[in-house]
């Protein structure tokens, strides 16, 4: 399959990792903090359908009620300088972290200035340790009380998204130059309001298009607002695409998952940040069919020529794009750095085919909190032990470094 020897990146590309505050951080108070309370017996008792014998038996932990559980997760709110050492001594040059939003705003109208700092704190050192922050405004959870008024289904929603926002910007733009306001519209919303399986768990197709659209009008509102504040950043979305294949049902859900909300904000983005993780193929209309079994510890296929194609679709849009989440459960570390470097062989592909890719976030710095999964998917290129905290850095990790290091892929 590879005929070259060492395939360089563009100068000033950048290389690193990803992470969100509530899978992260510890600590947390939001809607989904509480919804897993009310929930982690059972989605301990469904782990039992989906986790494999041999799994279960390396983590039994996987059958217990507190693994669904955030708690104090990695406890990266107080170790984030630590964890940024690692990143700076594996050679990278940026990292995402997102701000959590019921941190800022616990109670609403109500800000909380010692948050601000912390964050303010969170990106100075990143700065000082040369990481190109790339800051998400919304990972998903609410606070209790946007919540308790609906959550993205108020019609206020996008204002008070805006208005947060806004705050983040005035105190925070001197140290962020790449905006991400939402994370993956489309996957929180299909596993919320078409799936019915995360938080506020209600299914109905007509709650899943309203949300979009006011996520689409959040978006456009804090566009706005980042770019009056500071000329100069440069903001996005996360968006999560899905490379299809199979009969002709690939067509409408591939508009609906990959397009809709693209097109709906393509006239209000500077980048496209782009999370690749899906390939489906569709047989009748049975989704997820996995023929080649080649899979992550979570079961999904590993399907690196998709991200390939995904990035020359998006090519259409004309904007510079960043590969924001790109990653793999494997808790042997057995195939990470088979995957990531599988995948940058396609990313260069497309370069080389006028794409223009600027940077590549692995999918995560640390192992951690895997929403309705719990702790045991192992996305990190640093091991977390859960029970003492300690950080063990991955062998993929050093392969990885020396990708970033040296801006190349060798194969
Ligand atoms: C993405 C999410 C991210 C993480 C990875 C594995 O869909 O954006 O928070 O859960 O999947």
């Amino acid at each position: 399959m590879f005929n070259k020897k060492v395939l360089k990146f563009p100068n000033g590309f950048l290389w690193g990792t990803g992470a969100s505050a509530h899978q992260v951080e510890g600590g947390n108070f939001n809607n989904w903090s509480e919804w897993e309370k009310r929930n982690a017996e059972k989605l301990a008792k469904k782990a039992k359908t989906y986790w494999q014998p041999w799994q279960i038996k390396q983590f039994p932990e996987m059958l217990q009620s507190k693994n669904y559980i955030s708690g104090r997760a990695c406890d990266h709110y107080h170790r984030f300088k630590e964890d940024f050492d690692i990143a700076k001594s594996l050679g990278h040059n940026a990292h995402r972290f997102s701000i959590e939003w019921s941190r800022i705003e616990p109670k609403e109208g109500k800000i909380n200035q010692g948050e601000i700092e912390h964050y303010r704190q969170v990106l100075i050192a990143l700065r000082d340790r040369g990481l190109e922050p790339f800051v998400t405004l919304y990972h998903w959870p609410l606070p209790i009380w946007l919540s308790q008024k609906g959550g993205w289904l108020n019609p206020k929603a996008p204002y008070y998204f805006d208005r947060y926002v806004k705050i983040i910007s005035e105190n925070l733009f001197d140290y962020v130059n790449f905006w991400i306001t939402i994370n993956e519209p489309n996957q929180f919303t299909l596993n919320s309001y078409l799936r019915g399986i995360w938080p506020p768990q209600k299914k109905n197709v007509f709650k899943y298009f309203e949300i979009l659209n006011n996520l689409a009008e959040a978006h456009q509102l804090a566009y706005k607002s980042l770019h009056l504040i500071d000329l100069k950043c440069e903001v996005g979305i996360a968006k999560n695409q899905t490379f299809f294949e199979g009969n002709f049902m690939k067509y409408p859900v591939s508009y609906i998952h990959n397009k809709y909300f693209l097109n709906k904000i393509k006239n209000q983005q500077d980048f496209i940040g782009l999370n690749y993780y899906f390939h489906n193929r569709i047989k009748r209309f049975m989704f997820n069919h996995n023929d080649d079994k080649n899979c992550s510890d979570l079961g999904w296929e590993i399907y690196p020529e998709g991200i390939y194609y995904i990035l020359k679709d998006l090519k259409k849009y004309n904007k510079p794009i960043y590969i924001t989440e790109n990653g793999l459960a494997d808790v042997n570390d057995q195939k990470r750095i088979k995957f990531i470097k599988d995948h940058l062989y396609w990313v260069h592909k497309a370069i080389q085919d006028g794409v223009d890719v600027k940077g590549y976030l692995y999918w995560s710095l640390l192992d951690n909190f895997e929403w309705d999964k719990g702790f045991e998917p192992r996305f990190g290129l640093i091991e977390v032990n859960y029970k003492t905290l300690e950080r063990k850095i991955r062998p993929s990790a050093y392969e990885y470094a020396k990708i970033c290091k040296n801006n190349e892929l060798n194969l």
